[in-house]
């Protein structure tokens, strides 16, 4: 140890640890902060004991540790905690100082810090970090946005520690201002979409087939042969884990309300302001919120007891591993319509290849796909939607059939597929030359004027449908 510090990091919750021995083991000497002294000291006492890793016990202390112009990422909660730390930070930073917030920012919380830290001369990166705690030790997806010269002083650093797939590290300079948390907001969006449809999958399985949870588990498996999907292995895993209080599978034993953080929901929120429809994710959300109505619950199960169920034929398996596929492509292809769409809106000039890329390793809705995404964005540039390119049209048109049987077996059985049947009802519609909308055009014209175009001629009309005039 000696000298000063190439980096440093303030949050030592156990992302913060990870990736502050992450970054030590690539070679750097990394100063650490933490609001509660006896972390840092634990810390240091235990996992970075003998590691070039040097604690401070103040801010003041912090910065004084650290190469100029000074590297600092913030591992803190999103929301008001990184203005507390950036306020912290403020007296005691230099001009050319970068600040990096490694959390899951709300992107207009990003915007702003932005923007209001480049007005004191402080450069700032808005970085999304995938992989939950074992990425962060092991290798991350990075997704780091905001100024590209602050990025290029941390590029190397970011390139050592990040996952690595087949084209090299999985971190990439993604735009201006919020660009990085944004993309990072709708990685989370398909996470919760992929999470709701393999939930969905494992609901459909133990309740049309009565799998038990370790068959379940070598059904996931075999599925991800070729997908190779984090989610997808994960839950073959836990599928396959005993309680080892009672000897009974603890999935069996996990209470059914699921939480949040609000990710998901920010992504489903911002896609309706954009007016990109992402009905997959949206119904994740939402079926997050409908658990959670466990009195509720309660209360309809009992007025309405689920119909009585006939048991599904074995080779319904692999009518929902196929339904499983399209409605997870469709999850993908609705979180890269709202990148497309952000990225004009915005400004951002996404790299939709590169961030294709990126999520290949190290992230959690890492999965083959995104080889395939990749390849579309880097040959056709921006197509309409990648269900239309050619790596994934003929799937659909071969396949869709299956994921029509999952749904219509779901709802004459009783058992919500939310997320599956929206699928279903997004290609659906968009498959449709013929859509209902003239009667809504009619309807909102009926009560309130509001005109409509023909068919037949050009132009803007109206119909007095009450002969109000003369009444
Ligand atoms: C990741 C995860 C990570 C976190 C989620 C959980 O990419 O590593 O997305 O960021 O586990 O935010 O989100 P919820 O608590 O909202 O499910």
């Amino acid at each position: 140890m000696g000298g000063k510090c190439d980096i440093g990091l303030i949050g030592l919750a156990v992302m913060g640890q990870n990736l502050a021995l992450n970054i030590e083991s690539a070679g750097y000497q990394v100063a650490v902060y933490n609001r509660t002294t006896t972390t840092t000291e634990e810390f240091i006492k235990k996992r970075a004991s003998n590691k070039n890793i040097n604690p401070a016990y103040s801010l003041e202390e912090f910065v004084s540790l650290l190469q100029v112009p000074r590297k600092i990422i913030l591992m803190v909660k999103a929301g008001a905690p990184v203005d507390y730390v950036i306020e912290g930070l403020l007296p005691y930073l230099e001009e050319g100082d970068i600040i990096i917030d490694g959390g899951n920012s709300y992107y207009r919380d990003t915007e702003r810090r932005v923007r209001g830290l480049k007005e004191r001369g402080i450069r700032f990166l808005g970085t999304g970090i995938s992989g939950g705690e074992y990425g962060a030790l092991h290798g991350p997806s990075i997704m780091p946005g905001g100024d590209e010269s602050a990025y290029r002083e941390v590029e190397e650093i970011f390139s050592k520690i990040a996952a690595r797939a087949e084209d090299g590290p999985c971190v990439s300079y993604l735009g201006e201002g919020s660009a990085g948390h944004y993309v990072k907001m709708v990685h989370n969006g398909i996470e919760y979409g992929v999470m709701e449809l393999i939930a969905e999958s494992y609901d459909l399985m133990r309740k049309t087939l009565g799998l038990s949870p370790a068959e379940m588990g070598g059904i996931f498996r075999e599925w991800n042969e070729e997908q190779q999907s984090y989610l997808l292995e994960i839950t073959g895993e836990i599928m396959d884990r005993e309680d080892q209080e009672t000897g009974k599978p603890l999935i069996d034993l996990i209470s059914d309300v699921a939480n949040q953080k609000g990710t998901g929901k920010w992504t489903a929120q911002e896609a309706l302001d954009l007016g990109v429809p992402v009905p997959v994710i949206t119904a994740a959300v939402n079926a997050r919120y409908l658990s959670s109505y466990k009195e509720e619950r309660g209360e309809f199960s009992r007025l309405f007891p689920a119909p009585e169920r006939k048991t599904a034929d074995r080779d319904f398996l692999v009518a929902l591993e196929e339904a499983l596929y399209l409605a997870t492509v469709t999850a993908y292809a609705e979180g890269m319509d709202l990148l497309k769409r952000a990225s004009s809106e915005y400004g951002y000039n996404l790299p939709l290849a590169e961030v294709a890329r990126i999520w290949q390793d190290g992230c959690i809705i890492r999965s083959n796909l995104l080889k395939q995404i990749q390849r579309i964005y880097k040959e056709a540039g921006e197509t309409a939607s990648i269900i239309l390119s050619d790596e994934f049209s003929s799937d659909f048109a071969g396949k869709i059939e299956n994921l029509r049987r999952v749904v219509s077996l779901a709802a004459v059985e009783g058992i919500p597929v939310p997320a599956f049947s929206a699928a279903l009802a997004y290609f659906d519609s968009l498959s449709a030359r013929d859509l209902p909308a003239n009667l809504i055009q009619a309807q909102r014209d009926y009560f309130g004027a509001h005109t409509y175009q023909r068919k037949d001629k050009e132009g803007t009309f109206h119909t007095d449908w009450q002969d109000i005039k003369n009444v």
